[in-house]
């Protein structure tokens, strides 16, 4: 069997089944409406992550994390044969999700008031409510774009290190634009950060989701300086679907970053999910689905790129790099201040709208393509419906 074939399709299950399901995503809006914000997949989860907790749950194994050093491999050959990175498996920290371990390890480097770097257009959680959690404000260096291509402005961040900023938020890849950074842009922001003594958190959630002709790099993989300076907060979550389960990973490179993340309270472990924990382990022992959901995921972003030319001419849209959310610029349709209302008023669909991602963004919407061909048609159509 070629490793095109090597597993049974991944794709959007149908909208009766979906519609039964409690998440976020399925329990915020009555039927009428085609639900398509949050990051969460309409796929079915693989079976070997099913059949754990299935039997977890048999078990009565449902008590308190304990010393878990299953994941800590999991991900280790996970990493490595995907991305060639060599971490260390007992600098792997359990958390509870990507967010907790964002704040957790920043309340060990930065007190209220301080100011943390982010680039807009960047996932809404990281620009406001961590940051306001952390009684901290944003220093924003958007990114620079040209068309719909996006990049980091190195110049402005070493503006802002310079400025006295001692914490950065990495989004890579990038939610919502859907870019993977290269290993250039990576060494050089290590580079500044060492310089400058600022610590990079790089939020690699969305990593195990870049498609084929894109290289992913992990931050601490990048050179000897990217140790030094940076810290991963990662989950199998995004890639698997399974952030209903709470697990997440903190990792370090270096004694400096290991410090740090020695010092968070040992709640932070115990607060995650012990099944959360096996469906991690079992994830990353799961590339085979995780493929078969990447082939369907390829097919939907160029699906959208040819059904915005036919039925959306001037939308802007570029095919994503990484992951499951298309960021599209309706502005020329001229929909008012946030074209999602609009969408969900006059189309029945809901979107995330863009100016929660940034205050540039407002014309832009975030739809979520990990779903069936039918439903994304069908989104697709509602929002030509609402113009
Ligand atoms: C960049 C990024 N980080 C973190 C999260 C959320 O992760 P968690 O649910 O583990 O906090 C998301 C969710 O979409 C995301 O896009």
């Amino acid at each position: 069997m070629s490793p095109a074939t090597s597993h049974p399709e991944v794709d959007g299950l149908p909208l009766a089944i979906l519609r039964k399901r409690t998440s976020e995503k399925w329990s915020g809006h009555s039927d009428e409406i085609l639900p398509m914000p949050v990051a969460e997949m309409d796929f079915e989860i693989a079976a070997p992550i099913r059949s754990a907790l299935v039997e977890m749950i048999q078990r009565s194994d449902t008590g308190y994390m304990g010393t878990n050093l299953e994941l800590a491999h999991a991900f280790h050959d996970f990493s490595e044969s995907r991305w060639g990175w060599e971490l260390d498996p007992e600098q792997v920290y359990i958390v509870t999700d990507v967010g907790v371990g964002m704040i957790e390890i920043s309340r060990q480097i930065v007190s209220a008031g301080d100011r943390i770097m982010i680039h807009t257009p960047v996932y809404h959680n990281m620009r406001t409510n961590w940051i306001a959690e952390l009684k901290c404000t944003q220093y924003d260096v958007p990114m620079k774009q040209e068309g719909m291509h996006y990049s980091l402005d190195l110049a402005a961040i070493e503006a802002g290190y310079q400025a006295g900023v001692k914490l950065h938020y990495l989004c890579n890849p990038h939610n919502p634009v859907g870019t993977v950074f290269t290993r250039e842009e990576l060494a050089a922001i290590a580079d500044l950060a060492q310089k400058y003594g600022v610590i990079v958190l790089s939020d690699e959630i969305h990593a195990p989701l870049t498609f084929a002709e894109h290289t992913f790099v992990p931050f601490l993989a990048v050179s000897d300086a990217a140790r030094e300076v940076g810290i991963c907060v990662t989950s199998a979550s995004k890639a698997w679907n399974l952030a209903g389960l709470k697990c997440a990973q903190v990792v370090t490179a270096h004694p400096r970053t290991k410090a740090l993340a020695d010092a968070m309270p040992p709640a932070v472990k115990y607060r995650a999910s012990l099944l959360g924990a096996k469906a991690n382990a079992i994830a990353y022992q799961s590339a085979d689905w995780l493929d078969a959901a990447l082939r369907t995921l390829d097919r939907n972003r160029r699906a959208i790129a040819l059904q915005l030319t036919a039925k959306l001419p001037e939308a802007r849209y570029r095919i994503p790099d990484c992951s499951y959310l298309a960021w599209i610029d309706l502005g020329a349709y001229n929909l008012g201040e946030d074209p999602s209302k609009v969408l969900l008023e006059r189309g029945k669909l809901a979107v995330s709208p863009g100016s929660a991602f940034g205050p540039e963004s407002s014309q832009y919407i975030r739809m979520n393509f990990a779903t069936n061909l039918e439903v994304l048609t069908e989104g697709i159509d509602r929002i030509v419906a609402s113009l």
